[in-house]
């Protein structure tokens, strides 16, 4: 691939280590996937945090970084970790587990990345604008960003987006070029969707398009249009059934009005209300009580929290609770209440980790239950425990 002559200083190492080790792993990339050349990029956000998915190989890579000086040279936010950095004694996370979580979140703070531990980003301020080009690795936020903000990220991995924060560059090839970011797939949902129906659908149509780009025409009236929430819950389940990383709504997503022009030539597939039962009964892997009730995948928003402590407010729980979101959205909770009001029915506000990365295996849970599609596809492959799938109204059981 063509590196400009800047680039090439920093590949052979006239920059130190960090950037020269950094530039091999975009230059590999660019390599495989055949770019021509490198884009600059405004923003990354970066996977492989949690100490159960990279473990001691991840931690002493990371460490070397830091120690040969690594600094990020766009905004960059960190995804999950695995345990929630101020409270884990309090909600009894593994003593050692969480020591060797918080030595990564220190080598990431040190590289100068915004230790926000969330894969909402786009919740707490790094929100590139439409047309920019971005490196981000959390699948659910990458769906997000190129769907519903207009940026443009290929899905990837960690190192890939770190090295890509590191020399504030990233190889030109996927949906940074927009001859891949036309739908390949119509599809035609037949029912008014709501609530967890995002994710079903989401799981459903995932699994057929594979890394390909649905355009959904949808069948809500005005004032039922997908929600932020909505919309975060539909990419996250695209993204775990399939490889997708960019979609498109008539008339929400930003790029929908180009997309519509190659609608017409497209491959139907119609969703009815059956399929999206059926999806929901094949996510849901037990028929038990949940002893912990798991929401905020991804990370849960102020109104979704708000929405939980209004249900909560003045009852108390039969089973755990924990609603999982980033650090300052929690603030904002605290300041409304809502945090308090959860609380006081015996459920938590869990901050930057959740119901997949955290070691909840190692926590005495059995059943876990979700309102998200994604969760219920990775409970039960990456904690090995059995998932219920439904909306969180009917998860929680009440006195
Ligand atoms: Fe986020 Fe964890 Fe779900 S990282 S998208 S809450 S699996």
């Amino acid at each position: 691939m063509h590196l400009t002559r800047e680039e090439e200083k920093m590949y052979q190492g006239e920059y130190g280590p960090a950037i020269e080790k950094s530039m091999e792993i975009l230059v590999a990339l660019g390599d495989i996937y055949g770019a021509e050349g490198m884009v600059e990029i405004v923003s990354a956000q970066i996977s492989g945090v949690s100490y159960k998915t990279i473990g001691e190989a991840g931690l002493e890579y990371l460490e070397d970084l830091a120690r040969e000086g690594a600094q990020v040279k766009v905004p960059s936010t960190l995804n999950p970790a695995g345990v929630d950095l101020d409270n884990w004694k309090d909600l009894n996370f593994p003593r050692e587990f969480a020591q060797k979580q918080l030595q990564i979140v220190e080598s990431y703070r040190e590289m100068g990345i915004s230790t926000t531990c969330t894969c909402t980003p786009y919740l707490v301020g790094n929100v590139p604008p439409i047309g920019s080009h971005i490196a981000w690795s959390e699948s659910s936020a990458v769906c997000y960003a190129n769907s519903v903000l207009g940026a443009r990220t290929n899905r990837e991995g960690g190192p890939g987006a770190l090295s890509a924060a590191i020399c504030g560059i990233t190889p030109n090839y996927g949906y940074h070029l927009d001859e891949n970011r036309f739908p390949n797939l119509l599809v035609e949902v037949e029912t008014p969707l709501n609530g967890s129906d995002y994710g079903a659908l989401g799981y459903f149509v995932g699994k057929t398009v594979g890394d390909g780009v649905p355009y959904f025409k949808l069948k809500n009236k005005l004032q039922d249009r997908p929600t932020v929430n909505d919309l975060k819950a539909l990419g996250a389940a695209l993204a775990s059934s399939g490889a997708v990383a960019l979609y498109h709504v008539e008339n929400i997503t930003p790029e929908s009005k180009d997309a519509l022009l190659h609608v017409d030539k497209l491959e139907k597939l119609p969703i009815t209300s059956e399929d999206l039962d059926e999806t929901r009964k094949n996510l849901s892997i037990s028929d038990e009580k949940p002893d912990l009730v798991c929401l905020g995948c991804p990370h849960a928003s102020l109104e979704e929290i708000s929405r939980v402590a209004k249900i909560l407010s003045g009852k108390k729980l039969e089973n755990q609770l924990w609603v999982c979101t980033s650090i300052s959205v929690k603030a904002a909770s605290d300041r409304m209440g809502y945090t308090e009001t959860i609380e006081k029915a015996g459920g938590h506000v869990v901050c930057d980790t959740c119901m997949v990365v955290a070691p909840i295996e190692e926590m005495g849970f059995k059943v876990i239950g979700v309102d998200s599609a994604k969760a219920a596809n990775y409970v039960p492959s990456m904690c090995g425990l059995d998932v219920v799938f439904d909306d969180w109204e009917n998860l929680i059981a009440l006195k």
